[in-house]
């Protein structure tokens, strides 16, 4: 029994040696442990084995056993270290191999001027706002003192999604929902998009962005919008340009007004892009916000006044950086869009 134990040992222990994969050493355990294995089937036969040298034969047996066990976790663990040096030796990594150039985005110009304009009034004291880009017919036009038959509420000019509900068409629903929101003093700007039933043309686009600035206290005047509107352009142009205010009318304004600039190209001396009048494009409408506006919105205009102006971003963009067809702002071509 001895010798057939002994046996058992060493012709386990040299297949053990030569396992080449987990798969093969669960084939030897089981050959030598399983329900036939040979060393459980010597073991059966115990029972032959005379008193006396049953504690021996015992024991070797136990010898034996954790011998060919150690032997088999030794075995597994080398095999799954092989294993994981193997695969990783598969999946290094080739450092010398040319790197794929990932084309790096760029801010789009209207988003750069954008926040220009929103730092330049924080810097003032405003607060900047956000509004909804689909707003109610109520907030953008009869809260604004624009009557039922006022020709901007034309279905031909106007993106309706309902009776009530537009897309907005000017940033200035924001000042009603502001004034009915806040009490005075009021000082804030809000950009965003706009929606009109425009033809595209170099300078028309059915969305388009604007500014909309908002002025609410005791004693606020025309001189004050007329400052603010010089202070920035200058900040925002130089100090070179000027700005002239015409007259106009905007139902939430009186009076109102239309601001230009002085041409970029010739700086109001007059040239061929501004038909040598010294002033290039509108840039913004203003006035004093009407009384029946604040009203409508819960504010005294015996107590408050306040001013407003609505500015086109996409306007002061294509001033600044000399861009003639609105257009390119929106095809979105990489080649332009990176050479600002
Ligand atoms: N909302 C006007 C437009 O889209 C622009 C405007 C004019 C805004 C005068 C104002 C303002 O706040 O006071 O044409």
């Amino acid at each position: 029994m001895k010798d057939q134990l002994m046996n058992i040992e060493t012709e386990a222990l040299i297949r053990i040696e030569n396992a080449k994969n987990s798969k093969d050493l669960e084939e030897i355990r089981i050959q030598i442990f399983g329900k036939k294995g040979e060393l459980t089937l010597l073991l059966r036969n115990m029972g032959n084995v005379s008193q006396e040298d049953r504690p021996l034969i015992g024991k070797i047996a136990n010898e034996v056993r954790e011998k060919i066990q150690d032997s088999l976790e030794a075995k597994k663990e080398i095999i799954h270290r092989e294993q994981l040096e193997q695969s990783l030796k598969n999946e290094s990594i080739d450092v010398t191999i040319p790197g794929q150039f990932i084309e790096l985005g760029h801010r789009h110009p209207l988003m750069q001027v954008k926040e220009e304009l929103e730092n330049l009034f924080l810097s003032m004291g405003y607060d900047v706002v956000e509004g909804p880009e689909i707003d109610t017919v109520e907030n953008n036009f009869d809260a604004l003192n624009a009557p039922e038959d006022h020709p901007s509420r034309d279905m031909s000019d106007t993106f309706y999604i309902s009776e009530n509900i537009l897309l907005r068409t000017q940033t200035s629903p924001v000042q009603i929902r502001i004034m009915k929101s806040q009490k005075p003093p009021i000082r804030i700007v809000s950009a965003g998009r706009t929606f009109r039933f425009d033809d595209v043309d170099d300078t028309h686009s059915p969305m388009f962005h604007q500014m909309e600035c908002l002025v609410v206290d005791k004693g606020v005047t025309l001189a004050n919008l007329k400052d603010s509107i010089d202070k920035f352009v200058k900040t925002l142009f130089g100090e070179d340009m000027k700005t002239r205010f015409r007259p106009h009318n905007f139902p939430f304004t009186e009076p109102s007004a239309e601001v230009d600039v002085s041409c970029l190209k010739c700086m109001g001396k007059g040239c061929s892009a501004c038909s040598y009048t010294g002033w290039s494009m509108e840039l913004l409408g203003c006035g004093m916000v009407h009384p029946n506006v604040l009203r409508n919105c819960g504010i005294d205009p015996e107590i408050y006044s306040g001013y407003a102006f609505g500015m086109g971003v996409d306007r002061v963009t294509m001033v600044k950086y000399g861009i003639s067809d609105i257009r390119l702002l929106f095809d979105n071509d990489v080649r332009f869009l990176k050479q600002f």
